[in-house]
């Protein structure tokens, strides 16, 4: 049967995965890269962290190697991320918390850094996640009134208008890319949608006040014991509604499983759940026109984040970790080339 990319650009769709770059060097792994996606995002390797591990010295070897194997592929990249209150080089941290960066050298530190990192993939990125999980969920203790999260690093020290300004600085460093809200849990997969509204309402107001804002991600981070978020058609729609492009950035649904090595799904029936979820979300994304692309968050559950962050859970890709597809790769063909 076709490729995962082929079906898709068949209606126009691309359908992308996350990267780390040295699994590259396993042929296997590269080959179902570069024949099931047209776009790749790198899961680590254009954070500030990694590219400016010491203050002053760069490092794109990361991101320069995914950007050429796309560019060899036939592919975009989705740059990936360039404001986060996560995965921030240590001196910057250290800096702040010792009073050696003051808040406005760090304000004039995070101008540079989105500049920089902009104009060295300038021309290479189709979009750009310029910022990253600024919203409260439901049990951060300090959201301000709007919804954005009281307790995050670059709101504590810069304020909330610092979102703003990182759109404005990387639009002036690349025009053409395509600039992205990025946040988990903003296209109906939290109970009272409480912090989708928040960003709807929020993109909004920037948009009418000019920000350079092109589209809203939603990461898609989903788990078969809580239920399909069905409204997430809707939530997304509704961004498209404002004008804006939307995306399907970071898929993945996890499950319990009996170890964190082999990942088997304790639930005999989970496998279906979870195609069910994955095809959920893809559908979602179809019915909506402004949907440009859908991005899984690594494909081999041996690269998968999950088994490190959530205990007792995984077999959350594409793939299981003998990098066989899964009922949730068939779901997904089945339904784009039903499309
Ligand atoms: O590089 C070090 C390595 O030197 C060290 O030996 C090893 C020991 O734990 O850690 C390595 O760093 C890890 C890094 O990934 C690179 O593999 C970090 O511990 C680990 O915390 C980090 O996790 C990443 C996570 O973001 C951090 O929050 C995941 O790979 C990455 O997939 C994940 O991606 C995020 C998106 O950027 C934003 N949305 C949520 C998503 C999942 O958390």
């Amino acid at each position: 049967a076709d490729s995962l990319r082929a079906l898709a650009a068949k209606i126009g769709l691309r359908v992308g995965t996350a990267i780390i770059p040295y699994d590259l060097d396993h042929p296997d792994y590269a080959a179902i890269a570069a024949s099931q996606f047209s776009v790749v995002t790198p899961g680590n390797e254009m954070k500030w962290q990694v590219v400016e591990p010491t203050q002053g010295t760069y490092d794109w070897s990361g991101g320069d190697r995914l950007v050429q194997f796309a560019q060899e592929h036939g592919q975009l990249v989705r740059g990936h991320t360039l404001v986060w209150h996560n995965q921030l080089p240590d001196w910057l941290v250290q800096g702040v918390n010792n009073g050696t960066i003051s808040n406005a050298q760090l304000r004039d530190l995070l101008h540079k850094h989105i500049v920089d990192e902009v104009t060295h993939f300038k021309g290479k990125i189709w979009q750009w996640d310029v910022a990253n999980e600024f919203f409260a969920n439901s049990w951060d203790p300090h959201p301000l009134p709007d919804g954005i999260n009281g307790d995050d690093f670059w709101v504590q020290h810069l304020g909330e208008g610092i979102i703003a300004d990182a759109f404005r600085w990387a639009h002036q460093a690349d025009p053409h890319a395509l600039l992205f809200y990025n946040d988990y849990n903003i296209a109906g997969e939290d109970g009272t949608n409480a912090k989708a509204d928040a960003v709807y309402n929020w993109v909004k107001k920037m948009l009418a006040e000019g920000v350079p804002i092109n589209g809203i991600g939603d990461q898609g981070h989903l788990d078969t014991q809580y239920g399909f978020p069905t409204k997430m058609q809707e939530d997304l729609q509704r961004y498209a509604d404002l004008g804006l492009k939307v995306a399907i950035t970071e898929a993945d649904v996890r499950t319990f499983v009996t170890d964190a090595t082999t990942q088997q799904p304790t639930d005999p029936l989970a496998p279906y759940a979870q195609a069910n979820y994955y095809d959920g979300m893809l559908k979602a994304c179809l019915a909506v026109k402004n949907c440009i692309s859908y991005t899984v968050w690594g494909f081999g559950d041996a690269d998968s984040w999950i088994p490190g962050f959530f205990s007792g859970e995984g077999y959350a890709n594409l793939y299981d970790v003998n990098l066989q597809p899964k009922p949730a790769y068939t779901a997904l063909q089945q339904t784009l080339a039903l499309a």
